[in-house]
């Protein structure tokens, strides 16, 4: 396995592959990301990650100081899993000067994550592109984890007739069903034992629709209130459309139910896709 660092070794060593697999990550690797790096090598090309925590989409007041750097152990996990190419660049190398250039992505990115977190795909979606520019990978791999950032990185890819393929990744739980997340380091003890419940509000508004509950506004709701009582700060839980997270209506076809909500200091994410037609 190659690490790279600067822009025109990365430039260099890629110049002569015909078919790149890109799995970018921000580090602090758990199985989660390690199963995007499986499904980027059944394809056969060149295999590179990059890791980089990027300032540009952390807020203000942001835990981008706190975020979990630890490279060297995850530099280990990439080359166990048959990484070819690791890019792990400084933030002089991607940001040598102030970024003006800034991704407006559609209001596909206002809602949801981007409501609570303004300019949030704005920085993801300049990065990447970046990324993109500098790797130029043929395919680009995602996990379903983070659902709008999947979304908008096709809706990118079409808008901007970029030619490259985005390849996505179930969630990664942990036995409970938790899903994996950098944050879950965070979590104490009894926030821990508590957190699962995000999955199971979710779970449930999930099993309610595919056994033929059409309420969806009372199943948004008790789930919020579940977690509420049980000292959540929520977000939002949220029944929408799959692909262009508008709110779901009966007859609407295939659905994902989202969650977003904090746990003492910790927030965290989830999703689930609804197999039913509805
Ligand atoms: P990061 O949070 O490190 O995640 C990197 C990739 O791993 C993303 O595509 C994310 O959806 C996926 N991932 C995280 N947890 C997962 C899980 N439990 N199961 C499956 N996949 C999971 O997402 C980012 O970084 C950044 O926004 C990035 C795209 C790198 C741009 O900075």
């Amino acid at each position: 396995m190659e690490i790279i660092t600067d822009i025109p070794s990365l430039r260099l060593r890629l110049k002569s592959e015909h078919y790149v697999v890109f799995v970018p990550t921000m580090g602090n690797l758990h199985e989660g990301h390690l199963s995007l790096i499986q499904i980027a090598k059944q394809k056969s090309g060149c295999l590179v990650s990059s890791i980089f925590v990027n300032r540009l989409q952390f807020g203000q007041t942001s835990d981008f100081d706190q975020y979990p750097r630890t490279l060297k152990e995850d530099l280990k996990s990439l080359e166990k899993n048959g990484v070819d190419v690791v890019f792990a660049p400084t933030e002089e190398d991607i940001y040598p000067v102030h970024q003006e250039f800034i991704i407006e992505p559609p209001p596909l990115a206002n809602i949801l994550e981007g409501e609570f977190r303004p300019r949030f795909f704005s920085g993801v979606a300049t990065l990447v592109l970046k990324l993109f520019n500098l790797v130029q990978p043929q395919l680009a791999i995602f996990g379903k984890k983070d659902y709008q950032q999947l979304c908008i990185m096709r809706e990118m890819t079409r808008q901007l007739n970029l030619s490259i393929e985005i390849g996505e990744g179930e969630t990664v739980r942990a036995s409970d069903g938790l899903a994996l997340s950098s944050r879950n380091r965070f979590l104490n003890k009894e926030e821990r034992a508590e957190a699962v419940c995000l999955f199971q509000v979710l779970s449930k508004i999930k099993l309610e629709i595919e056994a033929g509950n059409k309420n969806f506004e009372k199943l948004q709701n008790d789930a919020r209130e579940t977690l509420i009582s049980r000292g959540w700060d929520v977000d939002y839980i949220a029944l929408r459309q799959r692909n262009t997270l508008a709110p779901a209506q009966v007859n609407n076809g295939a659905l994902v139910v989202l969650g977003a909500a904090k746990l003492g200091e910790t927030r965290l994410i989830d999703n689930l896709e609804i197999s039913a037609e509805i």
